[in-house]
This record gives C-alpha cells, structure tokens and sequence, in this order.
C-alpha cells in the first residue's frame, strides 16, 4: 500500500476582511514519491492550498484537517519537510549563488553540510561551477529558478511544494526545466512533488495524477490519473496519449465553466 504523505480532509479557508471564501471542501491525498499536479484558472485557490499545507498561508478562517506525514503543517515545518520553490525565485542579491543556496542550512548552524549539500544540488540542478561565485542579477531567469530550486533541495526535504515555478520562463526554457525536475526528482528517489500550474500540458507531462479545481469558491472538480510510461521526452508530447490526457483536463475545467453560465 501507497503511504500517504499529504492529506487534506474538507479543508476551508475564508478572508474575513475582503469576505472571500479561497478553498471549500478540498480532501486529496498526496503519497509518497508521488509527483501531482494541481491546476486550475487564476484565483481558484492553488496557492491557498500550497501555503495551507506549507504552514505558510495568510491568516484567515480555516475549516478540515491538514495531515502532512501525520503531522500538522506547523509541526512539519519545524520537521523540515518541505521545500518550497514559488514563481518569484526570491534569492537574495547581496548573497553569491551558493551562499544563496547554503543558506537555510547556515541558519540552522550546520555550516559544513551546507557546503556539501550546496555544491551537490548546484551540479544537480545545472549551474556550472563558473557561475557559483556571481550575484543572481547576473544569472537568466531559468537559472535563477535552477538555484531557487537547488535552495529548496538543500535540506533533503520529503516534500517540494511548487507554486508556478516556470510560470515567467520563455517556453523553450521552461519545457527545459520540465524535464530537468522530472530527471531531479527520479534521482531523490523517494520525494513527494505538488506542482501548481495553470498550463495543463506542463501538468500532464510532468504528473503522475493532475487534480483539477474551479473557482468561486476553490473546490475540487477532478482527478485525473496519468499513466504515460517514464521516462517522458519532448516526444511524449506528441503521442496521442498524452493529447487524450490534456484533453481529459481541458474538459474537466470547460464542463465547470459551463455548468457556472
Ligand atoms: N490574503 C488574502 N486576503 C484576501 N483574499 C485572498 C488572500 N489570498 C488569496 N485571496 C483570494 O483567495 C482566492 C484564491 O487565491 P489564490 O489561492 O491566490 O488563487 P490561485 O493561486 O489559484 O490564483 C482569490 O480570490 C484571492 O483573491
Ligand atoms: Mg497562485
């Protein structure tokens, strides 16, 4: 048997101040070395939902329960669980690429492993040596996003948590990174990914199951498993398969939609 390592059971949350209601009755579960996709149009509530199960969601009303390794968010945070990777790479401009990536191990005092784990996920992710030493305003932004990916790696998580990672890359560049985190995820051997993303074929080919949520209020509308053999290539996006799948999504979200007027 699968061993869960998200669950989410009704979850709620409501913005007393703007009086929003974000997320209503969301129950999935995520298991382990599983990688899943969350898609859904802007502003139906993925990020809610990844900032929930990260313990790091603005405060608001909350209803259900958030079990993470059978833990509360909080409680897997402290656990270092997660690694988080969001649309904005968020490195600091004052720190080199590998203090960047070092960091969170450096605040935890562990000095010398973060050198190790910095310059082993620096290789992982494709930064070239040449590279390590500079500032991030000198690096693209697909290698920015490498290094942000490589911060959250640092720390060996169980889980990555992200949020529209590729969203602001040029389409060559990001369908790059598509496959460059399927070959990272595969060598972590057993990491949990939730991937949030609006483009259905960016969830389809990475994803061993895509969930997929309507807005007004953010709920789950399906689930949709993704049998396509791995490895996957650019060629996978091509077979007919894949094309069924995307389209098995598509009409998930237009059915909703119609259903809305
Ligand atoms: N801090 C907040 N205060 C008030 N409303 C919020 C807050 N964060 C998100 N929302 C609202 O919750 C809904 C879902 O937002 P979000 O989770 O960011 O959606 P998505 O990531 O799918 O685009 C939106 O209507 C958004 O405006
Ligand atoms: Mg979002």
């Amino acid at each position: 048997m699968p061993t869960p390592v998200i669950q989410l059971e009704r979850v709620g949350k409501f913005f007393e101040d703007e009086g929003v209601t974000a997320i209503k009755d969301v129950s999935f579960v995520v298991y382990e070395g599983e990688f899943v996709s969350l898609v859904g149009p802007s502003g139906c509530g993925k990020t809610t939902v990844l900032h929930m199960i990260g313990d790091i969601a603005d405060p608001g009303q909350e209803e259900g329960r958030i079990l993470v390794k059978g833990m509360t968010p909080r409680q897997a945070r402290s656990q270092r669980v997660y690694g988080i990777v969001m649309q904005d790479p968020a490195l600091f401009d004052h720190l080199t690429v590998f203090r960047n990536v070092a960091l969170p191990l450096v605040v935890m005092g562990e000095k010398r492993k973060a050198r190790q784990q910095a310059s082993y996920f620096l290789e992982i992710v494709g930064i070239d040596r040449k590279f390590w030493n500079y500032y991030p305003y000198k690096l693209s932004g697909g290698m920015k996003q490498r290094v942000a990916i490589a911060r959250a790696l640092t720390i060996s998580p169980d889980i990555l948590l992200m949020d529209e990672p590729f969203g602001a890359l040029d389409a060559m560049t990001r369908e790059d990174l598509n496959f460059e985190l399927l070959r990272i995820w595969k060598e972590s051997g057993k990491m949990s990914i939730l991937f949030v993303t609006h483009s259905i074929e960016e969830a389809v080919i990475l994803s061993d199951r895509v969930i997929v949520m309507s807005s007004h209020p953010g709920t789950i509308i399906g689930n949709v498993e993704v049998g396509l053999s791995r490895p996957r290539t650019r060629q996978t996006r091509k077979t007919a398969d894949f094309l069924q799948l995307v389209d098995k999504v598509r009409s998930f979200l237009e059915q909703n939609n119609n259903n809305q007027g």
